[in-house]
């Protein structure tokens, strides 16, 4: 397709060269779909990108989270630059770590001290270790996605290359299932470490859910923590446990935080936290890498003053209800269901005759990218977006539907993509 002619390109190399062509899953043309969309893009700005094709589209993935701001803003390059021309990262820390910490134990409700990272993985991985020495326990118990690190990765369908040995300590439950964990904290009891979830998954916690689960750890002496790395600085600006004033012990950070730059987190009560000093091993080269803060510390002062997360859940809402209102006009209410929180949402694809859940994505998202829309389904909401965006998301969701019915007439889509379906690795 000449309109994708440099990615198409592109991607034929980069596969000889890395993994799938790119350096994260859900970057590359495994979940984008292929032969029907950009695989490589070269700028943004706002809530714009450009493809190396040099086709536009609106942006509602923001880099799978991290941008909340928009892309390339000036006022944050202004804070990375300012920073960059004192120098990255020393041989000792610089005094913007400790600025940073404090800005965020002032915002985060449970914060009393912080240990930054890079990843969401890193804030995960500390705060489960954290968990394990503060109880001396080995088992963790998970609750929605975590990251690439054995303790919870063991625990998916993508175990491979991972101990049996490290998969028998950590066990799953689902979300708003509190007796689920009820049973596992009695059949294993005084063996669990800690639990880790994503405080808001879907469509939110259940009245009262948070709270019993804050109740039920302190009983039992499991230390809780909030994965807060997609919740965190989306929702509000001290997370999940600002918004449903839940006080964990440990929180993990990360995307949201600096509108783009790797740094992440992880927070709490500080006689847990604080075990770092005594050598509960949590220690990176570049965690006092200095450009992430500043650009950490001008994101938070952004989405403050300009009440950021007002925009998001409007914004959301409008999009949500949009999307609504146009899965009932063309009657596919079973096929395609919304999901999440405004801030954070989008459709949830079913299979429908012979048509998989994901013949029915695939068909959408070549419509979305045809038509200049990035987006994975579920959308992030980031303060560059307009109501603008999200008319023009709704008329090609619209499109994207009228594409969808077609092939359910059909029952094959076969007529209809002009490329490679969306496969997902990693199916929760
Ligand atoms: C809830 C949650 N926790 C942890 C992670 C891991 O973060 P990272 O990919 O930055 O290591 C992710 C990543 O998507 C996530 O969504």
């Amino acid at each position: 397709m000449d309109k994708y002619k440099k990615s198409i390109a592109l991607l034929k190399k980069a596969r000889e060269l890395t993994p799938l062509g790119a350096q994260t899953y859900s970057r590359s043309f495994r979940y984008f779909g292929e032969g029907y969309g950009p695989s490589f893009i070269e700028r943004g700005k706002g809530c714009k990108v450009w493809d190396i094709d040099g086709n536009e589209y609106i942006d509602f993935v923001c880099a799978l989270g991290p941008i909340t701001i928009g892309y390339n803003d000036e006022r944050v390059n202004e804070a990375i630059i300012k920073q960059l021309e004192k120098g990255i990262i020393f041989s000792q820390p610089s005094p913007i770590s400790i600025e940073l910490a404090e800005k965020l134990v002032d915002i985060i409700p449970c914060a009393e001290m912080v240990r930054f990272v890079k990843n969401g993985s890193d804030a995960t991985e500390a705060a489960v270790r954290l968990a394990r020495a503060y109880t001396g326990r080995d088992m963790i118990v998970v609750c929605g996605y975590h990251g690439m690190h054995d303790w919870y990765i063991g625990s998916t369908a993508n175990h491979r290359g991972i101990p049996e040995q490290i998969r028998q300590l950590t066990k799953s439950v689902d979300y708003n299932n509190i007796e689920a964990l009820e049973s596992l904290l009695s059949e294993y009891k005084g063996q669990i470490a800690g639990i880790i979830l994503e405080p808001i998954q879907g469509n939110g916690p259940e009245e009262g859910y948070l709270q019993k689960l804050r109740q039920l750890t302190q009983k039992n002496g499991v230390v809780l923590i909030f994965d807060e790395v997609v919740s965190g600085f989306r929702y509000a600006l001290g997370g999940a446990s600002e918004l449903y004033n839940v006080a964990p012990d440990l929180i993990a950070f990360g995307k949201g935080m600096a509108n783009g730059m790797p740094i992440s987190a992880v927070a709490g009560k500080k006689e847990i936290v604080d075990l770092i000093s005594e050598g509960v091993f949590v220690s990176t080269t570049f965690g006092d890498e200095t450009l992430s803060m500043a650009a950490a510390l001008k994101t938070i002062k952004i989405l403050v003053d300009e009440k950021a997360f007002d925009k998001f859940w409007t914004l959301g809402n409008l999009m949500q209800e949009g999307i609504q209102r146009l899965l009932l006009k063309n009657g596919l209410e079973e096929v395609l269901v919304t999901h999440g929180l405004a801030p954070h949402q989008g459709l949830v694809f079913n299979g429908i005759r012979d048509l998989s859940y994901l013949d029915i994505n695939s068909i959408f998202q070549q419509k979305m990218l045809e038509e200049g829309i990035l987006s994975l389904g579920i959308n992030n909401i980031n303060l560059s977006h307009s109501q603008n965006e999200i008319k023009t998301y709704l008329d090609v969701a619209d499109m994207g539907m009228g594409d969808i019915k077609k092939a359910i007439a059909a029952n094959s889509i076969k007529s209809i993509l002009k490329g490679e379906k969306i496969d997902p690795i990693f199916k929760r």
